[in-house]
């Protein structure tokens, strides 16, 4: 049986909505902070499954400086990437994530926090049309599998089928891009990018490279 987070699992401290504007007011907010918005369970999980927020701030601001105005999260996870962006640039943001419970957390905390400019969708981010988008964010999306149960969590590797497969998915919808579409991407995804994409902008963080690359022809 799937587990479903809900309004309750959400975290309720009064300092926490505090950070929320600090946040969208541009000061500096640590990860360790930010993850206090979510239960304990997935706060564990932070460290090497959901975007540093340094990540996601340089991820939006290129995306969205570069001109994508609609961005797709492929595997929104818990929704930090989506929720960083919606609250410090001018993009929409798409969340898409198979895990209908980490979905559900997501939209908790855009309600709990009456976050506009983002939406989150339970399902397949490689079997939806990509063609209402102009930008893309990648996290090594298909490398694991997440489950959760009251209290605890773990997580599984994909099976190497799968994740070529599905590696591949994305390089097919990327390909199928208009001129001008930019694509984010941390830690990689699976494959390298079409040979239509340039490389725009790359820099190291510590556990991985993020680049930005945009389909010119
Ligand atoms: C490394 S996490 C990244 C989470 C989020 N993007 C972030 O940066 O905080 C990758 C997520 O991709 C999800 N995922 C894997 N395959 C997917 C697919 N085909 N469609 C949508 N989500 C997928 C996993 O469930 C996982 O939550």
């Amino acid at each position: 049986m799937t587990f479903v987070f809900n309004q309750r699992d959400v975290p309720d401290h009064p300092d926490l909505g505090a950070m929320i504007k600090r946040l969208a007011a541009g000061e500096v907010v640590s990860d360790h902070d930010f993850d206090r918005l979510y239960p304990k369970v997935v706060q564990k999980l932070s460290r090497t499954h959901w975007t540093p927020i340094a990540v996601a701030e340089m991820a939006t601001q290129w995306l969205s400086r570069s001109g994508a105005d609609r961005i797709l999260d492929v595997g929104s996870g818990v929704g930090k990437f989506c929720l960083i962006g919606g609250l410090t640039t001018a993009a929409t943001y798409v969340g898409m994530d198979t895990q209908p419970g980490m979905v559900q957390l997501s939209k908790a905390l855009l309600k709990r926090y009456k976050i506009g400019k983002v939406q989150f969708k339970a399902g397949d981010a490689t079997a939806e049309s990509w063609d209402t988008f102009t930008g893309a964010y990648l996290y090594n999306p298909f490398s694991q599998r997440f489950t959760f149960q009251r209290g605890g969590a773990s997580s599984q590797a994909v099976a190497p089928d799968l994740y070529d497969r599905q590696g591949q998915l994305v390089y097919d919808l990327l390909e199928q891009r208009q001129a001008g579409f930019r694509v984010a991407v941390y830690c990689g995804y699976g494959r390298g990018l079409p040979p239509q994409y340039t490389l725009v902008a790359a820099e190291l963080f510590g556990a991985g490279p993020l680049e930005l690359w945009e389909k010119t022809q």
